[in-house]
């Protein structure tokens, strides 16, 4: 047999992965979404991610597929590309049909955003929302951004799904100002797995696998400037996925500079690097002294550490920890949990009794939202904001009885 033409290969490859309305949040990689499935727990959850992020920041998002009575439901709605409907029907064809999608989350932008085109995907799944959805910077109501009205229901107003298998847990809801902070974790019971949306992660100290199909956002971060070519080795895919961590972690490291306007473009614009994927060479970014030991420490010393992203902790819950502790109690009366399974980064994460006390601890006794060092950029937007009378001083204020 004739092998198939490389370059019409490579075409039927990126049309499975192409998402036409990339523009309405326009994250890369933009219009090609690659897909990793897995099986998280044999027989009952299985995972899709795709990468979002801006400026190469990109960080896996996790769409989860769950095992339930008659069929299989989705948490956190992921771009619906033929390359991802296809691993999904083939989960259709043996575990039974799409009944219900889950947005569990109030505010989280990358998860919301491909709900409309998962819906039509799965025209006769039920559709279930995290109560107060808003948007920014524009507030439209549901109906207009393309989700059904007539098969939508909110969860906690309309009770919840498939109950029979699953038990659902509220963190907050916390007014940030330009609306709620709000998701509602899933304890799925036969699988004893947890899971959340942005509540917990466990960062993973090597690149995740989904890299292996696009090295592009690593290989561009492992540079110290915009000359540098990116060349693609297992340091520079690591060095990038310690960097990435950084930013997506604390937006602005401590240990992250930004040289002169002059120094950028003399490193920009050198042959090799005129292209689009080099972003033409440009890179304001430089690494001081130290980095290394704050993407170590980010990621923990033991195996599976599990934390509050510092971005949740220091601009949603600054002046709510007792929320937070609030879910972290409802989870001790799960029984017998055994997985926790997050939206991003690393899945499924050992999360028992032992685990869950040792977080819960760690929290209680620990500083909360803390202002130096790597926090300090995290501090600054809060502090400003709230100055500004953009975010509450009481995120409580609007849910009290
Ligand atoms: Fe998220």
């Amino acid at each position: 047999m004739i092998d198939q033409d490389p370059i019409a290969k490579k075409k039927e490859s990126s049309d499975s992965q192409n998402w036409p309305w990339w523009p309405l949040l326009p994250l890369y990689p933009y219009g090609l979404r690659r897909t990793i499935f897995s099986e998280l727990i044999p027989n009952q959850i299985w995972s899709f991610e795709q990468l979002q992020g801006l400026y190469y920041v990109a960080v896996p998002v996790r769409l989860t597929v769950v095992k339930i009575d008659g069929g299989l439901m989705l948490i956190n709605p992921l771009p619906p590309t033929s390359e991802l409907n296809k691993k999904l029907n083939l989960l259709v064809e043996k575990y039974g049909p799409i009944l219900t999608i889950v947005l569990p989350t109030a505010s989280g932008l990358e998860h919301k955003i491909s709900l409309p085109a998962l819906s039509r995907s799965f025209p006769n799944a039920e559709l279930w929302l995290c109560p107060g959805q808003w948007s920014f910077p524009f507030n439209i109501p549901s109906e207009l951004v393309g989700i059904p009205k007539r098969r939508t229901k909110i969860l906690i107003d309309d009770g919840f799904p498939h109950q029979e298998t699953c038990k659902w847990i509220s963190l907050g809801p916390v007014d940030i100002g330009l609306g709620r902070f709000q998701e509602i974790s899933c304890f799925h019971k036969p699988s004893k797995s947890l899971l959340v949306t942005d509540a917990l992660i466990s960062i993973n100290p090597e690149p995740p696998l989904l890299f292996d199909l696009d090295p592009t956002p690593l290989l561009f971060h492992s540079r110290e400037s915009g000359d540098e070519p990116m060349e693609d080795s297992p340091q520079a895919r690591r060095k990038g996925w310690l960097r990435l961590i950084l930013f997506a972690s604390f937006l602005r490291p401590e240990s992250l500079s930004i040289p002169p306007l002059s120094e950028i473009l003399r490193n920009a614009f050198k042959p090799g690097l005129r292209n689009f994927r080099a972003h033409f060479g440009l890179f304001p970014f430089s690494w001081n002294k130290g980095w290394e030991e704050s993407a170590k420490e980010l990621i923990g010393n033991t195996q599976n550490y599990i934390q509050i992203a510092p971005v949740v902790e220091r601009l949603v819950f600054p002046r709510a920890k007792d929320v937070y502790i609030k879910w972290l109690d409802q989870l001790k009366d799960l029984k017998d949990m055994r997985w926790l399974i997050p939206a991003h980064y690393k899945a499924p994460i050992p999360f028992r009794k032992r685990e869950l006390n040792l977080l819960s601890s760690q929290i209680k006794s620990g500083k909360w939202a803390k202002g130096k060092g790597n926090w300090k950029f995290l501090d600054s937007i809060d502090e400003g904001l709230l100055k500004q009378g953009i975010v509450p001083a009481n995120p409580l204020e609007p849910f009290k009885d």
